[in-house]
């Protein structure tokens, strides 16, 4: 009876639990041999493309497999199939569809060790960032299922005059696009395609380029969970190739995206050549901020800035970028987060006591390099982290601490792991929040203060999506923190939360004079 149980997000996997991570240490080992391929799968079928070879970014001599990238002449039958699959997926009922990715969780859950080896391997996740992005992705599937049977199950009744009955009935819109960065490879590529599909939709998914095995293994686990092979079509490719042939198409009823601000604006522009209007769910980067107050729980605050910073090797867009300290517990703080850095242990991502993996690639690592430069001229490097000497040929970046004069320095998303240090006066809070506020993004922000009215203060003139108090501000859970920006970080719905279908939706409006 999906109606009758209660939801709960997935239990994930107990690090403390030695035995289990021995044993989970060991699967990996013997999986990380494997090598894999992928290529575009249409109406159920796995299709060829002009072959590219991925490597493990944490080691450039480990070759993890082949993919198949698409051409324009399979990218028009990807949006064929979608377009034709799509009167009989949004007229079959929700209980089906919502099963469907009840048992996409089950599965996800199911093979969580060759998902996470695939993340590890291809991603440069950590373990514990993987397993992470598994029980996101079974989170967001349980979520939008249960939100589908909510929404979707039968119409709406409003209230109206006597003689008359109102209704108000949820649709899928058509063939939505599903476009997803490589940061989260499980979790934000099933999200995306769990909302669409929930709703009605059918899908055409186009992963990130350097993760189009760990999509594909995610792709294959919907289809067997029983989403028919036309309702979800899989095209890895690249994007600035493949996505003009898919954006301007007229059979696009929808486009979710995840990635960088620049690319949602192409994508933006793209759509406006449509003749019809088609929506766009765009959630994007941030330039995220921490303050810290002369109230705050010094040691507290270190370690949740350095998780916030440094975890994924601060490739998240929830990552902290800048930290605001008060000119006076600036120096105690600054040796505390020193200290910390020193114990960050940087290598292998497939090793369980791995903090900091590799960045995805060659290029990300010669921007934070070329930033890094480009900082030693204007601001104090305060310190880095020192990368371990037998380290493999990966693109390794040690974590990074920088102090600098004002947030305007910095004018664009720096991503990786390196943190920025402000220094303010306590009577200069309101400049620090207009700062914050005049870069225009509006993703994260952390308050560390044991003064309520400060947080609050800072909490009503914050433009931003989610704001953590006293903790850190990574890791956002489904339906219990939904997750999103303003501004230059994302139109909205929030990702796992209760509005994120509807914008999946066309609206009904029925009034029958009875
Ligand atoms: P990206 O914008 O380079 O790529 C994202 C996706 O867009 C990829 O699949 C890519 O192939 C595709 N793409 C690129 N050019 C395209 C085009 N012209 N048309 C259509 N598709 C195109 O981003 P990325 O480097 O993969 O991811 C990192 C970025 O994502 C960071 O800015 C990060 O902050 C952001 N991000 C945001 C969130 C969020 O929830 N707000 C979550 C994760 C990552
Ligand atoms: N949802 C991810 C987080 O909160 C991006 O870190």
């Amino acid at each position: 009876d999906l109606f009758g149980k209660e939801r709960r997000n997935s239990e994930g996997f107990n690090l403390a639990d030695t035995e289990q991570l021995y044993s989970l240490q060991k699967s990996l080992d013997e999986l990380s041999g494997l090598s894999h391929h992928a290529g575009p799968l249409i109406n159920g079928k796995c299709l060829s493309g002009s072959e590219r070879v991925i490597v493990n970014p944490a080691n450039h001599s480990h070759k993890v497999g082949t993919v198949a990238f698409c051409g324009a002449d399979t990218v028009a039958d990807a949006l064929d199939t979608a377009s034709k699959a799509f009167d009989a997926w949004r007229s079959t009922n929700v209980q089906k569809r919502a099963r469907y990715l009840n048992n996409a969780a089950d599965l996800l859950e199911y093979n969580r060790t060759e998902l996470v080896s695939l993340c590890v391997s291809e991603g440069g996740r950590t373990i514990k960032d993987a397993l992470a992005d598994v029980r996101e992705a079974v989170d967001f599937c349980r979520y939008y299922a249960a939100r589908a049977l909510e929404l979707f199950d039968r119409p709406m009744a409003l209230p109206g005059p006597c003689g008359e009955d109102n209704f108000l009935t949820y649709y899928g819109r058509g063939v939505f696009l599903c476009i997803s960065p490589w940061n989260f490879p499980i979790a934000i590529f099933t999200g995306q395609i769990a909302a669409a599909l929930a709703a009605g939709n059918t899908v055409v998914a186009k992963p990130a380029e350097a993760t189009s095995l760990t999509a594909a293994a995610c792709v294959k686990l919907l289809h067997q969970a029983g989403i028919p092979g036309p309702v979800l079509n899989f095209v890895p490719g690249i994007g600035s190739e493949i996505g003009p042939l898919l954006l301007r198409d007229p059979r696009i009823a929808g486009v979710a995206f995840t990635g960088s601000t620049e690319t949602a604006r192409s994508i933006n522009r793209q759509l406006a050549e449509h003749a019809d209007i088609v929506p766009l769910i765009a959630e994007t980067g941030g330039q995220n901020a921490m303050i810290a107050d002369t109230s705050a729980h010094k040691e507290q605050l270190v370690l949740d800035a350095v998780q916030s910073a440094f975890n994924s090797a601060g490739q998240r867009c929830s990552a902290l970028r800048v930290l605001f300290l008060p000119h006076e517990t600036a120096d105690k703080i600054i040796e505390l987060l020193i200290g910390a850095m020193q114990q960050l242990t940087i290598g292998d991502p497939g090793h369980y006591a791995t903090d900091i993996g590799p960045v995805i690639d060659r290029k990300a690592l010669d921007k934070l390099n070329a930033h890094v430069e480009a900082m030693r001229q204007h601001a104090g490097i305060l310190f880095q982290s020192p990368l371990p000497p037998e380290l493999p040929d990966g693109t390794y970046f040690p974590p990074t601490l920088i102090e600098i004069d004002s947030l305007a320095q910095l004018t664009e998303e720096v991503f990786g792991p390196i943190l920025h240090i402000v220094r303010y006066s306590s009577n200069t809070l309101e400049q620090v929040i207009d700062d914050i506020n005049a870069t225009g993004y509006g993703l994260t922000l952390g308050i560390h203060s044991r003064i309520n009215a400060t947080a609050r203060k800072i909490q009503q003139q914050a433009k931003v999506g989610n704001l953590y108090i006293n903790r850190n501000m990574i890791g956002a859970t489904v339906g219990v923190q939904p997750f999103g920006g303003m501004g230059l970080s994302g139109t909205g719905p929030k990702a796992g939360g209760p509005d994120y279908l509807k914008r999946f939706a066309v609206e009904q409006t029925v009034t029958i004079n009875t």
